[in-house]
């Protein structure tokens, strides 16, 4: 299955989904990277396994919508099927969600529902909690919600800074993301319609 990853930066989460989809046993093929910021580390990383990339800048638009139809664009002239979430700072439409509904999965470094939004690893940090980790979750208008597909867990140990914790928290998202990308493009999961995720067997 054809995969399209949009990224707005490093891209280590890029990275793993590459490194994932040239095992010889994976479903899962990136097609496309899209980053709405030039020159981003995550481009360069798809460029040397020669992926193609495209930079389609939001300052460019005059909306939210017109950003979003031109990556949804993009994206289907490149025969996309799937859309990976990784590290892409927009927050998208509702229209660019429906358009993907149950083909689109974004990665957020903590255990939703708890701690969405921008900065998960603060919130952690000042509720004190032990646990975190990630949630790869399908999209859903509402940033942050959307169904699980897969979590994984890490400690959060005594003098840890938002630095030390989001490394900590980058090693599991890089297992955590490839495993529910195959999961996806394998047809194991899809979608259904209560919004829920089933399990195909
Ligand atoms: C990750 O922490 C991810 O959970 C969040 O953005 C970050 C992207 O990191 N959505 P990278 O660009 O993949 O290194």
């Amino acid at each position: 299955m054809k995969v399209g990853v949009l990224i707005s930066g490093s891209g280590t989460n890029l990275q793993a989904l590459i490194d994932h989809s040239l095992q010889r046993d994976s479903c899962a093929k990136i097609a496309l990277v899209i980053s709405n910021v030039p020159g981003v580390q995550g481009l360069t990383r798809a460029e040397t396994a020669g992926i193609p990339t495209k930079v389609i800048k939001h300052k460019e638009f005059k909306s939210r919508l017109d950003f979003d139809m031109a990556v949804h664009g993009a994206l289907e002239e490149a025969g996309v099927e799937l859309v990976c979430l990784a590290g892409f700072m927009r927050i998208v439409t509702g229209e660019f969600v429906r358009k993907w509904h149950g083909r689109l999965l974004n990665i957020h470094p903590s255990l939703l529902p708890s701690f969405k939004g921008m900065h998960a690893h603060q919130l952690v940090l000042e509720a004190g909690v032990c646990i975190s980790g990630c949630t790869v979750h399908f999209v859903e208008e509402e940033v942050d919600a959307g169904a699980i597909v897969t979590q994984e867990a890490v400690p959060v140990l005594y003098g840890d800074t938002v630095e030390t914790l989001q490394e900590r928290v980058k090693c599991a998202e890089h297992r955590a993301y490839p495993r529910a990308m195959e999961l996806l493009a394998s047809g194991r999961i899809k979608l259904n319609d209560d919004n829920k995720v089933q399990w195909m067997w």
